[in-house]
């Protein structure tokens, strides 16, 4: 058994091309360069990505979760990126950069970040996803689906590595506190919670087998850390496949149904993430409907084989017709919930000042003598 590698992934929108819709290769180019030049040194390997209006940095290394010195490196290629952006006048140029200098650990600065250290397998194989146009909630039901749901992955029946199920670590956004369950024993508890999506995130899940862990997701509100809203947490994870763990195809297929996220438009509406390839990867139409790319890589020794686009297949043309017809269907009832997200999960709202300028134009309900009397 080797030193154990550290796979990280930490995401930040940086300025859009055009509008949010993208990002420009210009920034991408800039981050490849500037990780290029501490691989072999800081870096064992690295790969730049993007999703819509997110850059997508996926590091490996040996110096475990939470490295000052990997997170400074991302944190300066952000930095670096935005100053590109900067000069192409980008749209939301820097948005994600929440703080002015660097102190220690990227969390709490605006980036997204999704890290796990473990002990690379003979074969190892991972798949990361990464979603533009939505929020970390929208992994809950697909991580349920891949770790607990035996419709969607048999081998939580007919593997016996995978029998005795898996601990979901559930952040409670609001309480900024978080829970461990266990499936299957516990799975009505964890559907209690996970059903809020924005406010219990599915963290990371652990093998109750194998006593690995299995994913690892951002979980960050922007919001929440800033205070005003500054855009979508456009959420990334990274899961372990294979020999013991759910196969790739287990992980690819909860995503087979597009399932009904928030985010989309504003922040503040309703729709199907679609699953699509890289290239297809660039929301549009209403700033959407939300995106998500899957990017497979085989680690060896550290190094990124990869990578792979996985939802660039015809297997998911169905998911993405689908995604359309919903996407359809449910922007002819435009400013209405559900499509619009209840007031308190908006991420804009006119409310209070609409309140306060017809606040006097409110007057009491006149009610019936005895109804009032409560008779
Ligand atoms: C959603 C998103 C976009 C913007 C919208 C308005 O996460 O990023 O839908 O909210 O394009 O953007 P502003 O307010 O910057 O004009
Ligand atoms: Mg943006
Ligand atoms: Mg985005």
């Amino acid at each position: 058994m080797g030193e154990k590698i550290t796979v990280s992934v930490i995401k930040a929108d940086i300025g859009g091309f055009v509008g949010h819709g993208a990002v420009h290769p210009e920034t991408l180019e800039y981050a490849q360069e500037a990780l290029a030049a501490e691989k072999g040194r800081l870096l064992v390997d690295f790969s730049v990505s993007s999703v819509g209006d997110d850059i997508n940095l996926v590091l490996t290394h040996r110096r475990g979760v939470n490295d000052p010195a990997v997170h400074q490196l991302a944190w300066e290629t952000f930095r670096g990126c935005t100053g590109v952006a900067k000069r192409l006048k980008l749209y939301g140029a820097g948005q994600d950069l929440l703080a002015d200098a660097f102190s220690g650990n990227i969390r709490g600065l605006g980036p997204g970040i999704a890290e796990m250290e473990f002990e690379e397998r003979p074969s190892e194989p991972l798949v990361i996803f990464m979603a533009d146009k939505t929020e970390p909630g929208a992994w809950n039901l697909p991580l349920y689906r891949i770790f607990a749901d035996p419709f969607n992955t048999p081998g939580l029946v007919i593997d016996p590595k995978m029998h005795s199920g898996f601990t979901f670590e559930i952040h409670d956004l609001r309480e900024d506190r978080l829970i461990r369950l266990n499936c299957p024993e516990e799975a009505y508890d964890l559907l209690a919670f996970i059903g809020t999506p924005g406010r219990f995130v599915v963290s990371a899940v652990y093998s109750r087998g194998l006593g690995e862990i299995a994913a690892v997701a951002t979980t960050q509100r922007l919001n929440l850390i800033a205070g005003r809203y500054v855009g979508k947490d456009d959420p990334s994870m990274i899961i372990r496949c294979q020999s013991g763990l759910p196969a790739v195809g287990e992980v690819l297929e909860a995503f087979s149904t597009p399932h009904l996220v928030g985010g989309w438009m504003r922040g503040s509406f309703v729709g199907p993430l679609m699953p699509c390839a890289v290239e297809q990867a660039h929301p549009t139409r209403y700033d959407g409907p939300p995106r998500v790319i899957a990017l497979g890589y085989q680690l060896a020794e550290g190094e990124l084989v990869g990578p792979r686009d996985m939802f660039a297949d015809v297997a998911f043309d169905e998911a993405r017709r689908l995604a359309n017809e919903i996407a359809g269907y449910i922007r002819r009832q435009g400013p209405f919930e559900p499509h619009r997200l209840p007031a308190e999960d908006m991420e804009y709202t006119t409310m209070p000042q609409i309140m306060a300028r017809l606040a006097d134009r409110f007057v009491p309900v006149q009610r019936p003598a005895a109804q009032q009397a409560g008779v």
